[in-house]
């Protein structure tokens, strides 16, 4: 049975998605949580640090880290993961850089970079929780359709949509090398419980792939069914397809 949530509104959706942040957080004062950027996750940030600032908890022992982060771009660019966690949760939340773990996005050696990003996370006892978005076409991280559910972290190429968006926004050319630092699928399933968020009537169809379909490597998200701890949580928009 998959633990499928279906909150009533976009509001209903972002506020309970916050409480997995700040439940786990009093539950467990030294969690290891895995985030994601996006447009989905942004009023959830918003909500959780706003909750800090009014009624703050103890973070002191709080460990961040995003799943993803861009490579061959400066932290500079605001579409960084780095650069929008900074602002929406470690900066609010006062995570000093010690206990916010993430790859730089220049590097000569992007191969020991996963690697040690990677061992960062394992040396703290890997990931309480992952808070995963979903991609258009059924990414987690920024693992693409035909990623090995062995993979694990590595830098994938990002997909064209994002990608065109990114080359725009920075004005690099085609020719410019670009890619995201990923956490792989099979270090992802490493976590002790996922959240996949997903809001909005343009994610039903993929939510009702990832759920009702089969496992499979086209559609990354699809292997988060044989996840033993891992909660759907949806707005009604995004789970219009489910019930059919
Ligand atoms: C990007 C991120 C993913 C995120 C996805 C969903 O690809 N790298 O980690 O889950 O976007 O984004 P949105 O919430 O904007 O739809």
């Amino acid at each position: 049975m998959l633990d499928i949530r279906i909150m009533k509104d976009e509001h209903a959706f972002d506020v309970a998605a916050a409480w997995e942040i700040i439940g786990q957080i009093l539950k467990k004062p030294d969690s290891v949580i895995g985030l994601s950027t996006g447009a989905t996750t942004k009023a959830m940030h918003a909500i959780v640090a706003d909750i800090y600032r009014r009624y703050p908890f103890d973070t002191s022992r709080v460990t961040l880290f995003n799943v993803d982060e861009l490579t061959n771009l400066p932290r500079s660019y605001a579409g960084c993961c780095w650069t929008m966690i900074q602002e929406q949760l470690a900066g609010p939340l006062e995570i000093p850089a010690d206990r916010f773990l993430m790859p730089p996005t220049i590097s000569d050696d992007f191969d020991s970079e996963c690697r040690r990003f990677q061992e960062s996370l394992e040396a703290r006892g890997g990931a309480d929780l992952q808070m995963l978005g979903l991609g258009y076409n059924g990414h987690i991280g920024i693992n693409q359709p035909g990623t090995p559910f062995g993979s694990e972290t590595w830098v994938s190429p990002m997909d064209p949509v994002f990608e065109s968006r990114v080359r725009r926004e920075t004005g690099v050319g085609d020719d410019y090398p670009l890619g995201g630092l990923t956490l792989g699928i099979r270090t992802i399933m490493h976590t002790r419980r996922i959240v996949l968020v997903a809001k909005g009537e343009h994610k039903a169809e993929m939510v009702r792939r990832m759920l009702r379909g089969p496992v499979t490597e086209e559609l990354p998200a699809s292997v988060l069914q044989l996840h033993p701890c891992c909660t759907f949580l949806l707005d009604a928009a995004a789970a219009r397809y489910l019930s059919e």
